[in-house]
């Protein structure tokens, strides 16, 4: 019986990290491997993925396999797993984390375009790649899938409520998921941040100065978290060490009171 730290443990197991090249995909991918798994690590582009790969197995040690998959692209998405299962002959878990926070747009100024941009990566590209990973998962028995959402995703914002609203119905999506696959031996669990220093981050405070001030705010510990600072509930999540939760939101947002 696996007991204390063997209850983390990832040896053998193989996992796609979607957004990796940075961020907090990036400090997933690199305690994922760090545990024992086998990680692709995925972006928009090949070389960044690639390099992504290379630093992470430098920086912390693993097998780490970079390819590119453009999560607004469902052929880019048949091809990733495709890819994977024919060359790492298995997923055991999948970090849907791959997301995008484009400039704030109020809702009387959104578009078509960039409301399709905004649903399609960050909402319809993580469901088709769940849907495409899950039966692979049960042939072998079962696996772990990891939603990333948003703390907004529970209140909404000035000019981000289209990503927000998304991030919503993703939370939502990760229901339905985790009952039409749980007889499977697949769970789906999703991750809200909260506010994490990452280029996102940094993108929302050029957008909006101030932000990063009025977000650490909102927190109960008043400060915004490093991206390793996700990577105790990914594993957590990835892991057996989990294995009676599937079906919820865990909200890492360093005690924002959400409703
Ligand atoms: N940072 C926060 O405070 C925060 C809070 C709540 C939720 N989140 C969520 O956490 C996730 C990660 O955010 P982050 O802050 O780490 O963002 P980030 O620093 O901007 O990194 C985003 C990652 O996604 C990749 N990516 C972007 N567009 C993509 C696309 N169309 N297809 C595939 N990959 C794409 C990027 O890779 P390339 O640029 O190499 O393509 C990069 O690796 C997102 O889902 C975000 O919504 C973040």
């Amino acid at each position: 019986m696996a007991r204390g730290r063997d209850l983390f443990d990832l040896g053998g197991k193989v996992a796609i990290v979607t957004g990796a090249t940075k961020g907090l995909g990036r400090s997933m991918a690199r305690g994922l491997a760090g545990a024992g798994a086998t990680v692709v690590v995925t972006g928009r582009r090949q070389p960044a993925c690639e390099a992504a790969a290379a630093e992470l197995a430098a920086e912390g040690g693993g097998k780490l396999l970079g390819i590119a998959c453009h999560m607004g692209d469902w052929e880019q998405i048949e091809a990733l797993v495709a890819r994977v299962r024919d060359e790492l002959g298995r997923i055991d878990v999948l970090i849907n984390n791959a997301g995008i926070n484009p400039a704030s747009v109020p809702l009387t100024e959104v578009t078509t375009e960039y409301w399709d941009k905004v649903y399609g990566v960050n909402l319809k590209g993580p469901m088709r790649l769940a849907a495409r990973v899950a039966p692979l998962m049960a042939e072998r028995g079962g696996g772990s899938i990891i939603n990333v959402t948003t703390a907004g995703a529970y209140f909404g914002g000035a000019g981000v409520g289209v990503y927000t609203s998304c991030k919503a119905a993703l939370v939502n999506l990760t229901k339905t998921m985790a009952v039409e696959w749980a007889s499977q031996g697949v769970r789906v669990n999703s991750i809200a941040p909260g506010p994490f220093m990452s280029e996102m981050m940094e993108g929302a405070e050029r957008g909006q100065p101030g932000y990063q001030k009025g977000a650490a705010s909102a927190t109960l510990l008043k400060r915004i978290a490093d991206c390793d600072e996700i990577i105790g509930t990914a594993l957590y999540l990835a892991s057996d060490a989990s294995s009676f939760l599937t079906g919820e939101d865990i909200k890492l947002t360093g005690g924002m009171q959400l409703v």
